[in-house]
């Protein structure tokens, strides 16, 4: 478990930097966090470390449901979805299946759709500080 603390949304893309250099190329990341705990700031820091876009370029995917980013890096959000049915039907599992790395905001809400080696990053915010958990590596 690695724990971080940040003070600003520039230093949580900052960390998120880190994680995103150290992951292998075929990974799960459940995002974990309230509402504007930084979930997509962190996002767009590990896309940036992965070497897949910019962080400009990563926008919540509330709407599309689905980002792609390069051709290996996915960023899924399921704040909007309520079944467990309409998840399944977004086509994770085929994700799942490539060498790519799959960021996913509210996966914590559908415990049952993911494989048990996955890393979960859990975000608490108090004011501006945030503290961000990474389990297990
Ligand atoms: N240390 C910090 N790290 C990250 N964001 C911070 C920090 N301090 C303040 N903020 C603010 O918190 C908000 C984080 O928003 P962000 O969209 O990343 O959250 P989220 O968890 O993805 O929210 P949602 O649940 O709506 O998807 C931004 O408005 C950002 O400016
Ligand atoms: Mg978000």
């Amino acid at each position: 478990m690695r724990v971080f603390e940040t003070y600003s949304e520039d230093e949580t893309i900052a960390v998120g930097e880190e994680i995103g250099r150290g992951l292998p190329s075929h990974a799960l990341i459940l995002l974990i966090g309230n509402l504007g705990a930084g979930k997509t700031t962190l996002a767009k820091g590990i896309v940036k470390g992965l070497g897949a876009a910019a962080p400009e370029e990563v926008s919540s995917p509330t709407f599309t449901l689905i980002h792609e980013y390069g051709d290996r890096v996915y960023h899924v959000d399921l704040y909007r979805i309520d079944e467990e049915r309409e998840v399944r039907s977004l086509g994770l599992d085929e994700l799942l299946d490539r060498d790519a790395v799959i960021l996913v905001e509210w996966g914590e809400r559908f415990p049952n759709l993911w494989p048990p080696n996955r890393i979960e990053i859990r975000l608490e915010a108090i004011d501006d500080t945030r503290r961000i958990t990474v389990t297990p590596a």
